[in-house]
Parts: structure tokens; C-alpha cells; sequence
């Protein structure tokens, strides 16, 4: 046989991964944002993660982006979308914040759009769809399954970059820990998950590493590899947190093994309705107490009122979407549908299926800023893993496009102050061996403990006999990385306690009503000994446009 002859590549320089290259932790939706809007500028990067791009939680996202694209003939505008952001989540978020993200919404939009992703569309437009907390059809979507499509997209774009040396995959890395020097981080230590060895990447890090979802083992809809190990490594060298309190549970999923499934917001969007049944008849629930948004109540309301019922006499919640119509079911939920037959052995268009609420999304995270700096200089962080964009509680279809554009900015905000650093190499860290996380009895009383204090409705009580029983836990933690998460559901549980009113997917039993004392956020900090808990006011809106 003749010898292949060798492939030839062009000779592309690739460029040096010094301290000039931005690290960024986490490859899913704000990870990818974040590294192509530092190589469309030609600034390398790596890209560290636990699983390839195509395995990060975002792919599982369902229903939709917002974006006020008014592309329904309603007249609709960014900040009609802004006032809906920020009631939605309670006026707890940043409005300056907001505003960016409101107003960036249509091009982000229509970015993804010319980058092939393939978004319902007419007449060359994107199709749009209503969703929970917006009276406006207002969410971009592909059927149930826009997180695949978006991701495909941006994963695409990335690779060029990957060809041309800007960008550089760490995938199966994990973060070990940040290089922290006084209030500076100068790198980090990433871990290789098959050998447990230890490299030091210099430079300025942004933090994309989604929610929390270890310290609620099996309750939570989204990915169990989104274990909120590196907010919680942050968190221990000295990143504050801000709003860990405000958990989103999703009105409507329904268990499976390990985790929940989702039923997107968009069976309800497009028409599918709530019940219980009162003295043997149905009872449209939402629609009766909330005339004006009914079933599309925003996640915080719609889940407390299922709980109620559920913890009531009558206990069942079904969400009904037999009378959509099939072209609906064809164009637009047909994933949705085949999740349900798959999991349940049911047809949703047949018959009404049994929901309940699952935890879905953090509001709280590391806190940063409205150009996603932490408190630590060179530390940046975006998506679920921050705290900006959704206050008190997260309207729907605003995830993914807080992940994108929260990449972009702390990208943006990375370039324009690392430039500053000098030079260092990436290099092994000798005699450093990454030890792994192994699930002990104490996760699993952490997680007892957490579940049962940080549930939709709380009380002081409860939370303080948690605090308590953490304490214990961590006195007798030695394992660096299970410690850690204890310290994170502490935060947790703290906020949870000093937050003395209900708002948003905050409810405290012993403290039903809003009170204005608490329209701030809230911050936690931890010095390696003590965690202190304050409130930050929110800043006041600048700018004509009240
Ligand atoms: O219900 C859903 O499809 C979820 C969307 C979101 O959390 O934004």
C-alpha cells in the first residue's frame, strides 16, 4: 500500500498562553460569550472546564431568550423589557446592570442568528413566543430544546478561533484553586480530572461556572456537574457573595432518577394550564387568583402557589396542555412531548401530567459588579455563577441571555484591565496532586439540611437550628473541597436568616410582607474564620429613562 501522504496545515503561529491570555472557568453559554469576545478583539484565552462545550448545562436549557425584538407587531420595546426584569425579580437587581442587558438583548439576538443558530423564524425574522412574567411575546426559541441550538452556534464560532491558536480548550480541567495575593488574583491552579495534575495559568480569570446544584442532590433540574465547587473555592479566598438566598424553584417538573425534569415554561406559553382539583372538579388556580398573567405568573409566585395546594389536603398539581393544537405540538413542543413519553410513559397532549416544583436557578451567586468585577482585582465572573441581572427572582427566558451578555462584558472588562499584568508562563505545578471529591454521609446530611431550611417557604426557626447543625459539620470537615461546600450553604443559610421579610423566591413564614428595609442586597464575606452578612444598598437609577 502507498504511504498516506501527510496532511499539510497551514502554518498558523500559535500565540503564547502567557499572563496576556485571560483564564476562563466554565465553557458553556457565558464561558464561550466571554472567550469569543476576547478573540473577535485577538486576545488569547484559555478555556478551562469539567466537560467539553457540548456537555455544559446550557445545552439543556429549554424554552427560550428574551429579547425585545418586537418582532410580533406589539410594540414592544427593551425597556418595557427592562420594567419587567426588574419587577420580576422584586427591584432587587442593579438597574444599570439591567438596562445593558435589556437594551444588548436585540442584537444578541440577532448575532446568534447570523451565526446559524436555528431560531423559529418568518419572514426572515425570529419568532416569538410568550413566556412567564411578560405580557408581550417577547422569547426567541427553537421547539423546547434553544439551549441546544444557541450552543451549537457559539461552539461553532469558538472553534475558529481554536484553529487560529487565540482560544485554548482545557477540557476535563477543574479548577483547584485561585492565586489570591492581597486583593489581587493572579491565575489559577486547574486540575486535570484523568492524572489529578496541577497547572498554573497566570492572568486575569473570569468565573463561568453555573449554580450550585451539590448542595441539593437530586432536586435540582439542572446539570449535577454544575456542583458550585469553584463559586465556593472563590467564596473561601475571599470573593463576597451576593443574594445566595433567592433559590428559583420552577413551577413545573417532575422527578426522574438523580434529578428533575423540566417541563418548559413554554407548555405554557403556548397554552397549557394548572389545576387542582376542589371538591372533585378542576380548578384553574392561577387563572382565578391572577386574572392578568394566570399560568405565566413569574416562577417565584406560581411555585409558592402549587406548594401551598401541595402541603394542603388535596396535595396534586397537574399541568394540563391537551387542547393544543397538534400544528402547536409539531412546531413547537415536540421535544417537550417526547421528554414527557420517554420519562413518564405519558402523551402530554393526551392527558394532563402530575408537576411540582424543582429547584431551577440561583438568583445569588459571587457578587459583582455591573462590568462583572469581583471584589478581588483580575477576578471576573458572569452567568449563573454571579449574582447580576435577576434580583429576587429570574424571569424565564432570561437565563441564557444574562449568560451571554454578562460573557461579553466581564470579557470586555477583563481586556481593558489585564492588559496591565506582567508576563509569566504556564507551568506544572510540581509535587501537586488534585485530590477528588467522593460524596460521604455528610453530603448527604448537608444536603437534608440545606433542603429542609432553604425550601420555597422558610422560617427563622428552621434556619437557625441549620446553621447550627453546619457548624458542626464544618468543625469536624477535614476534606478541603466537602468543607468548602458547607461554608457555601452557610452563606446560604445566614441571608437566609437575616433576611428578615418575604420577596421574591424569599419566603419566610414568620415574616410574610415585603419590607422596604430590605430592598438591598445581600452580601456575605468570609475572612477564613468568621462569615459577617450585611445589606448594600441597590444603587439609584442614573439617566433620563425612569
Ligand atoms: O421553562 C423553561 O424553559 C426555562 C427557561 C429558563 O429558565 O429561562
Amino acid at each position: 500500500m502507498k504511504p498516506r501522504k501527510q496532511r499539510e496545515f497551514p502554518n498558523q503561529p500559535t500565540p503564547p498562553h502567557s499572563s496576556a491570555a485571560v483564564n476562563i472557568i466554565g465553557a458553556g453559554l457565558a464561558g464561550l460569550s466571554a472567550a469569543m469576545t476576547l478573540a473577535e478583539q485577538g486576545i488569547p484565552c484559555r478555556l478551562v472546564a469539567p466537560m467539553p462545550s457540548e456537555r455544559a448545562q446550557s445545552v439543556m436549557a429549554e424554552g427560550g431568550i428574551n429579547a425585545a425584538l418586537d418582532t410580533m407587531g406589539e410594540q414592544d420595546d427593551p425597556m418595557e423589557h427592562f420594567h419587567d426584569t426588574m419587577k420580576g425579580g422584586a427591584f432587587l437587581a442593579d438597574p444599570h446592570a439591567v438596562e445593558g442587558l435589556c437594551r444588548h438583548a436585540p442584537l444578541i439576538v440577532q448575532k446568534l442568528c447570523s451565526l446559524g443558530a436555528a431560531l423559529q423564524m418568518k419572514d426572515g425574522q425570529p419568532v416569538l413566543r410568550y413566556f412567564g412574567g411578560q405580557k408581550k411575546r417577547r422569547t426567541a426559541y427553537a421547539q423546547s430544546s434553544t439551549g441546544k441550538i444557541l450552543m451549537t452556534a457559539l461552539i461553532d464560532a469558538v472553534r475558529k478561533y481554536e484553529a487560529s491558536g487565540l482560544v485554548r480548550r482545557y477540557s476535563h480541567h477543574r479548577l483547584y484553586d485561585l492565586l489570591v495575593n492581597g486583593q489581587q488574583c493572579d491565575g489559577v491552579q486547574v486540575a486535570d480530572s484523568y492524572t489529578g495534575m496541577v497547572w498554573f495559568l497566570p492572568g486575569a480569570v473570569i468565573l463561568a461556572s453555573g449554580g450550585m446544584n451539590s448542595l441539593f442532590p437530586g432536586q435540582t433540574t439542572g446539570s449535577v456537574v454544575n456542583t458550585g465547587d469553584v463559586t465556593a473555592q472563590a467564596f473561601v479566598d475571599g470573593a463576597a457573595l451576593a443574594n445566595p438566598e433567592f433559590i428559583q424553584f420552577h413551577p413545573t417538573t417532575f422527578a426522574i432518577p438523580g434529578k428533575r425534569c423540566l417541563v418548559s415554561e413554554a407548555a405554557r406559553g403556548e397554552g397549557g394550564r394548572l389545576f387542582t382539583l376542589r371538591d372533585g372538579q378542576k380548578w384553574y388556580f392561577m387563572e382565578e387568583k391572577y386574572p392578568e398573567l394566570g399560568n405565566l405568573m413569574p416562577r417565584d409566585v406560581v411555585s409558592r402557589e402549587i406548594e401551598m395546594i401541595r402541603q394542603s389536603g388535596s396535595g396534586q398539581v397537574w399541568l394540563d396542555m391537551t387542547a393544543l393544537e397538534r400544528t402547536v405540538w409539531a412546531a413547537k413542543l415536540a421535544d417537550l412531548r417526547q421528554e414527557c413519553l420517554d420519562y413518564l410513559g405519558k402523551d402530554p397532549a393526551e392527558e394532563p401530567i402530575e408537576v411540582s416544583p424543582g429547584i431551577h436557578y440561583y438568583m445569588g451567586g459571587l457578587w459583582v459588579d455591573e462590568y462583572h468585577r469581583t471584589n478581588i482585582r483580575g477576578l471576573y465572573a458572569a452567568g449563573e455563577c454571579a449574582c447580576q441581572y435577576h434580583g429576587a427572582n429570574r424571569l424565564g427566558g432570561n437565563s441564557m441571555l444574562g449568560a451571554i451578555y454578562g460573557g461579553q462584558v466581564a470579557a470586555q472588562t477583563a481586556a481593558e484591565e489585564s492588559s496591565q499584568c506582567p508576563p509569566k508562563e504556564e507551568h506544572m505545578v510540581e509535587g501537586l496532586t488534585a485530590e477528588r471529591m467522593i460524596p460521604t454521609a455528610v453530603s448527604q446530611q448537608a444536603a437534608k439540611i440545606f433542603t429542609r431550611a432553604l425550601g420555597i417557604f422558610r422560617s427563622g426557626e428552621i434556619l437557625s437550628q441549620a446553621v447550627t447543625e453546619v457548624e458542626e459539620l464544618i468543625d469536624h470537615e477535614t476534606d478541603r473541597l466537602q468543607r468548602n461546600r458547607l461554608l457555601l450553604g452557610k452563606a446560604m443559610l445566614l441571608s437566609a436568616l437575616h433576611r428578615q421579610e418575604s420577596r421574591g423566591a424569599h419566603t419566610r413564614t414568620d415574616y410574610p410582607a415585603a419590607d422596604d428595609r430590605y430592598r438591598k442586597t445581600t452580601l456575605v464575606h468570609f475572612d477564613g474564620h468568621e462569615m459577617t452578612v450585611t445589606l448594600q444598598d441597590i444603587p439609584e437609577r442614573r439617566g433620563e429613562d425612569r
